[in-house]
């Protein structure tokens, strides 16, 4: 069974890999909008992958006899400033979903000791 904790922390992340996928989605749409096909079918594989991220977790809630809770997913950014300026975004998003993901981690390992003792 899932702490309350751990499932409020993880139905956030639900909501946080969502949104990953609606921005790279919208990020897709932006290089469709200026031309460039190529990195419009790369966030598209993107924001599937996020999405598929989010129903693991959304499955993992499940397996462990918690709720998932949806919330509203935030409105995504729908312009950047050329091509690299889209890019750089997608990096720093990279880089607050992954330390998202270790907070994670560093939580179940807390409540794992917490647990143990
Ligand atoms: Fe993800």
């Amino acid at each position: 069974m899932l702490s309350a904790k751990m499932e409020k922390a993880l139905n956030e992340q639900i909501n946080k890999e969502l949104f990953s996928s609606y921005l790279y989605r919208s990020m897709s749409a932006y290089y469709e909008s200026v031309n460039l096909p190529g990195f419009a079918a790369y966030f598209n594989v993107q924001a599937d992958e996020e999405h598929a991220h989010a129903l693991k977790i959304y499955s993992h809630v499940h397996t462990r006899g918690g709720r998932v809770t949806l919330e509203a997913i935030e409105k995504p950014q729908a312009e950047w400033n050329g091509a690299l300026d889209g890019l750089k975004a997608a990096y720093a998003h990279e880089q607050f979903i992954t330390n998202s993901i270790h907070s994670l981690v560093d939580l179940a390992l807390e409540l794992y000791t917490r647990y143990q003792t």
